[in-house]
Order: structure tokens, then sequence, then C-alpha cells
């Protein structure tokens, strides 16, 4: 067998017998969204260390755990703190956590992420809802023998970040009167944040925005046949689009600031995509 379809089968039964019911949404938090399981009445919780062999991520302020909650009725599995492909780990172990709430039996898998404009007009605090990407900076998780059981060997990628799901977030953003910009995520490797010119490129290559997360995890997705949306949430100009340096702490403030606001359009958009199920 695939020893990556192994690990993720072992990692199913040691979190089966937990599961309080099959979530049909998953969502992924990112940077700025680390309260939003808090604001919930949770259902049950898996710690991430709870699950032999599961990748625990060591990025800071990031938890490690699946949370199982109702939004509107709907059963939902979040992922607080998400594994990066920077922290070392091998890029199957990376898209782990997807497969697995794809086990579970969700349908659509929610990415949010927060990232660096490349399009200069894309400012700190605004949201980008994500239409397309660009993955090939970092390794295929689809690398190496097939795991047929998942997919198929040669999956289509056109329709990624599907229509309809975009549809439910530009209505959701409508509701609560946040602006929405649209682009292009485009990942990079990470930790080092880009050079200027390596903004540039992505600007060229079509990218809206750069981050290190995001794209592997949608790509995976899609391979199983889940429904992925996305949504950035600009927390910096990429690099070369300001005099300052970029640090963490400035990337993580910023994203925190916009937290709440983007809380509410995550349970907004949610409570849309129930009409889809
Ligand atoms: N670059 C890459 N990843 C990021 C950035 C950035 O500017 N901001 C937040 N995540």
């Amino acid at each position: 067998m695939n020893p990556a379809y192994e690990k993720l089968l072992k990692c199913y039964k040691a979190c089966e017998n937990k599961l309080p019911y099959n979530p049909k949404i998953g969502i992924v938090l990112g940077s700025g969204l680390g309260g939003f399981a808090d604001s919930l009445s949770i259902d049950a919780e898996i710690s991430y260390s709870e699950i032999e062999g599961f990748p625990v991520s060591t990025a800071p302020g990031h938890k490690g755990r699946f949370v199982f909650a109702k939004i509107d009725d709907i059963p939902i599995v979040i992922m607080q703190g998400r594994v990066h492909y920077y922290e070392g780990y091998a890029i199957t172990d990376v898209v782990l956590p997807i497969r697995l709430m794809g086990l579970m039996g969700i349908e659509i898998l929610l990415l949010t992420n927060a990232s660096g404009s490349v399009n200069p007009q894309y400012l700190p605090g605004d949201f980008m809802l994500i239409t397309d990407q660009i993955s090939n900076f970092t390794p295929s998780p689809l690398v190496g023998a097939n795991i047929d059981e998942l997919g198929v060997r040669f999956p289509d990628m056109s329709n990624i970040y599907r229509g309809e799901l975009q549809e439910a977030i530009r209505n959701a953003a409508g509701k609560l009167k946040v602006s929405l910009r649209e682009g292009v995520y485009l990942q990079f490797t990470g930790p080092n944040f880009e050079t200027p010119h390596e903004v540039k490129m992505a600007g060229i290559l079509g990218a809206d925005a750069v981050g290190m997360s995001t794209a592997c995890e949608a790509l995976a997705a899609n391979h199983m046949g889940i429904k992925v949306a996305g949504i950035s949430c600009i927390s910096n100009l990429g690099c070369g689009l300001s005099d300052k340096p970029l640090s963490s702490e400035d990337v993580n403030e910023m994203a925190a600031l916009s937290g709440p606001k983007f809380e509410k359009l995550v349970i907004q958009t949610i409570k849309e995509f129930g009409e889809l199920l």
C-alpha cells in the first residue's frame, strides 16, 4: 500500500471513534482566526498530538486541534492550526490533515490564510476571494504512487475553487457589507518572505497574493473530489510594494486586527454553503 495512504488510514482509525458526527464542511483557520472556535459551542475536539503519526505544527501561534461544532445545524470540523511545508514535513504530511477531513466526510473545504499582496491595489486589511492558484513552487502532494482510493492519477485542476462556492462567498460578503477583492493565490515554500523581484515575478505570473500555505491543501482536496473555497486576508503589502521590511510579528498583528471581521465573514460563508449541501 502507498505509505502515505497507510499513514492516513492509521490516523483516521485513531480518531474515528472520537468523531461526534461526520462533518460536512471543513475549515482551515489561518493567522488571525485563532480565536474562531472560541465563539462556538464545541461538540468535540481532537488534539493533533492524540493522533499518532499526525504532523504537529511547530509554527508559533498555531494551536493544534480539530474542533467539531455546528453552525446553523451544519456539522463542521475546524482545523485550528495547520502544518506548513517550511516546517520540514514531507508534502504528503502537510496535506494529511486535509485528506483526513475528507475521510471524515467533508464535502466542502474552506481554506483561509493571511497573505502578502502582489496586486498593488490590494491593501492590508482587505479580504481576497481566491479564484485560482499557482502551486508550482512547492512539490505536488500527488507525486509518488497514486492513491487510487482518493482520486485519479492525473486529476483535472481547471475548477479547484468552485464557482458556486465563490458566489456564496460574494453573497456572504455582500450581506455583511464587507468589501471583497478577488484573485489568484500563489504559494511559495517560505519560511523566508520574498524578495522584491520574487513578488514582481509572482505578479507577472498572474498572482494577486502570495503566501506559504493553502495551494497544496486545495490541490490535495480537489484530487479527492472535495469542493474547495478560499479566502485570504491581506496582512501586508508584498515585499517591494513598500519600503518597510517584513516581519512575522507585523503580519500576525495585522491578521489579528482583521480577525473579528474575518470571523464574521467565515460564519456567514458557512451559512451560505449550507444552502448548497
Ligand atoms: N509572503 C508570504 N507569505 C505571507 C506573507 C507574505 O508577504 N504575508 C503573510 N503570509
